[in-house]
């Protein structure tokens, strides 16, 4: 056992992925060798620890490597990504671009082809928005406003996470997700597959069912918020990996929240909402534009996750 662990320290970190140099067991010949084929760490670890510590022990080699490659990479959760890393790849040769890409930079989420958001498993693949850990309080807040039978329209959906979300939220909710993306909404259709839950595609409000004017409780945007001069200095990873689309909120960055505000009446039944996240910079001038729109505007803020939502309510008639 040990000699093959030490041999694949070696390799490993030389960039080999399996095939015998020394003489020695090499370690995913010693993972393929088990009586069930390796399918990640975790599996691993439930699956074989009893039966062979020889394949534990080497999968814990390969896995503390890859901790060490992310880490030096500057990946902040190293141990965290290394596991889901692990877990994905079927072999050496997978884990190793796996590996490679995600040093390379190319987000975690689009590696897997999905993201956790709010506990559920939202479909991303390459070249879609990634959800934001800080967007489940926009979710959340438009949950606060659902009821059963509650109709909720996600706009600028992207993957679908915040739609799941109130999808999965109050039983007998009825939710519509849209996008211009199609990449974007071909992932919305897999994260949503399973409710009942309709996602279209075209820009902005435009495919939305013409039969849902006036009748919507509760009407969530995560739009484009990102001052098109500040997209220049986001991370790499959303520069380089998300479309600018789908960061660049104009001037100000709240140009699409304008024309958020701007639609909502049109939409939403009086007494309804309409909620979108902005950053600090930007709580004053939205609130502005939504009270402006006729609106009545409330703040929330969640310390915790950074994030700022902004509720618009449409006024009851009379
Ligand atoms: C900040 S991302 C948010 C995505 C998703 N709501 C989320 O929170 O993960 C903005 C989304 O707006 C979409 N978008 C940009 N321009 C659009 C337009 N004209 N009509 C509809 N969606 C648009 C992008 O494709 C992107 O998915």
């Amino acid at each position: 056992m040990s000699s093959g662990v030490v041999w694949c320290r070696t390799a490993y970190w030389q960039g080999a992925t399996g095939s015998d140099r020394s003489g020695a067991t090499p370690l995913w010949s010693a993972v393929a060798t088990s009586s069930r084929p390796w399918r990640g760490r975790n599996r691993v670890e439930s699956g074989v620890r009893g039966e062979s510590p020889a394949v534990y022990a080497a999968v814990m080699v390969v896995s503390a490597h890859v901790v060490q490659r992310l880490r030096a990479a500057g990946c902040v959760f190293a141990e965290d990504e290394a596991r889901l890393l692990v877990d994905a790849a079927a072999d050496a040769a997978a884990l190793e671009r796996l590996v490679a890409r995600r040093v390379a930079g190319v987000p975690l989420e689009h590696l897997l082809g999905w993201a956790e958001f709010a506990g559920l498993r939202v479909a991303v693949e390459p070249g879609v928005f990634v959800p934001r850990r800080r967007t489940e309080f926009l979710a959340e807040s438009a949950v606060s406003w659902v009821r059963p039978g509650s109709r909720v329209v996600d706009l600028c959906c992207g993957a679908g996470a915040i739609a799941a979300v109130v999808a999965a939220s109050v039983p007998g909710v009825r939710v519509w997700a849209s996008d211009v993306d199609a990449a974007a909404v071909r992932c919305a259709r897999r994260t949503l597959a399973g409710t009942r839950a309709v996602v279209c595609e075209g820009d902005f409000d435009a495919a939305l069912p013409a039969e849902l004017a006036g009748r919507v409780d509760v009407l969530v945007a995560n739009v484009p918020y990102v001052p098109s001069e500040a997209v220049a200095w986001l991370p790499p990873e959303a520069r380089w990996h998300e479309p600018r689309a789908a960061l660049d909120g104009g001037v100000d960055g709240l140009a699409w929240v304008r024309r958020l505000v701007g639609i909502a009446p049109r939409w939403v039944r009086p007494g309804g909402v309409v909620l979108f996240e902005v950053a600090s910079g930007q709580v004053e001038t939205a609130v502005g534009v939504v009270e402006a729109g006729g609106l009545a505007a409330r703040v929330r803020v969640c310390d915790e996750r950074d994030a700022i939502v902004v509720v618009g309510r449409v006024p009851r008639r009379g």
